[in-house]
């Protein structure tokens, strides 16, 4: 395998992470258990931290199990619909679809990436059930604007946080503004266990309703039936799926929860230099809110030569992406649900533009300056 000299994504992975994980596979007890439940209490803790009330936090298998149970918690059935920006990774409209329902797309803001609000009424129909913001590179949707409709509406919103950890909506953080919210720790994310994902919510319905749908649809906590508090007995009372975490996973993510902020503030600083770098050329940067606090889970560009900017980059050991591919270009999608590119003029011209450049903790001062250097002197 060639090696790039700069990776797009390298994760952070310290003596900590190792040690927990150590101690896991000396303990015997490799699947979820003892491990995800202490993950899942520190994790509720840090969302719910500043919040006075408390919710629940559920570990699941990845974001995409998160969208599933969190769609299902809330009722969706066949023939539903749940809107969707069209600029998301593919996941979020395919949870859509394992419940029967139809992804709706909704066009994005050019400057945020975000789901444009100003179009959701147009798309709400009989048939929609609820909204999914997804909280584009980390920055958050307009909640306020969006909590509002689906009041009016009675929808249910479903946050996409797959890229908001940590992030934070006029004070509030994500994780605690919708009726459920789904995050993702892929090991490209903020806080990376490989694969993984967890549900924050206040209700304690939905919260029973996906610890049941984790694991086979089993009426109670069967993960402990072969400890001394277990119990051999247990009944199915409904369809479920096999979407729980591991005890090696949640040892990695509570090594990685300890030094969240830290991570956060390292990416922040990296965001600053490229702001910085960037303010006085053609080259375009996403426009932050100013009543809200991105993760800078992602760092995006805009320019007018992006194909060979990502060539020029890659031909000097730069790795970068492109976020995302909208869901209405997908064939599959595009032929089932019929969607034409003309309606989201705003998501094509963001498609053709963007380049999403590496942005970690890992990053050292000098690659940063690498980076701006080809970036600056490639971009047109
Ligand atoms: C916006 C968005 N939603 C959902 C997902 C799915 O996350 P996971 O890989 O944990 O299933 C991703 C993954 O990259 C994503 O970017």
């Amino acid at each position: 395998m060639i090696k790039f000299k700069i990776p797009f994504h390298r994760p952070y992975i310290s003596q900590e992470e190792i040690e927990e994980v150590t101690k896991v596979i000396k303990s015997g007890w490799l699947t979820m258990g003892p491990k995800t439940l202490e993950f899942e209490e520190k994790f509720k803790e840090y969302i719910y931290s500043d919040s006075e009330k408390k919710g629940f936090a559920i570990s699941l298998n990845s974001c995409t199990a998160a969208l599933h149970l969190a769609l299902k918690a809330a009722g969706i059935k066949p023939g539903d619909e749940v809107i969707i920006p069209t600029n998301t990774f593919i996941a979020t409209a395919e949870a859509v679809t394992y419940l029967g329902a139809k992804p709706v797309l909704c066009d994005v803001e050019y400057e945020t990436h975000n789901m444009d609000v100003s179009l959701l009424e147009s798309l709400i129909t009989e048939k929609t059930k609820a909204i999914i913001p997804v909280h584009f590179g980390g920055q958050p949707c307009d909640m306020d604007e969006i909590l509002k409709i689906a009041k009016k509406y009675g929808l249910y919103v479903i946050e996409d946080a797959a890229h908001a950890l940590p992030s934070w909506y006029k004070g509030k953080k994500i994780g605690t503004i919708g009726h459920l919210t789904c995050f993702s720790f892929y090991a490209t994310k903020t806080l990376a266990t490989g694969e993984g994902g967890m549900i924050t919510t206040f209700n304690e319905e939905f919260a029973k309703s996906i610890k049941i749908n984790r694991l086979h649809g089993i009426d109670r906590d069967a993960w402990n039936r072969y400890t001394l508090q277990g119990d051999w007995y247990y009944e199915v009372v409904e369809q479920g799926y096999k979407y729980n975490t591991t005890d090696l996973q949640s040892a990695l993510g509570i090594a990685q929860l300890n030094k969240l902020e830290w991570m956060w503030k390292r990416r922040k600083e990296i965001a600053q230099k490229y702001e910085e770098a960037f303010k006085h050329t053609s080259i375009e940067t996403l426009k932050i809110k100013s009543d809200r606090e991105t993760s800078w889970h992602l760092y995006v560009i805009k320019v007018n030569n992006r194909d060979e900017l990502y060539k020029k980059l890659k031909e000097k050991g730069i790795g970068t992406s492109v976020h995302f591919i909208p869901v209405h270009r997908h064939p599959y999608y595009k032929n089932k649900f019929n969607y034409k590119k003309e309606d989201y003029s705003v998501a094509e011209e963001v498609f053709k533009r963007c380049l999403s450049l590496p942005i970690y903790p890992g990053l050292n001062e000098e690659e940063v300056e690498y980076i701006v250097e080809n970036v600056v002197k490639y971009a047109r």
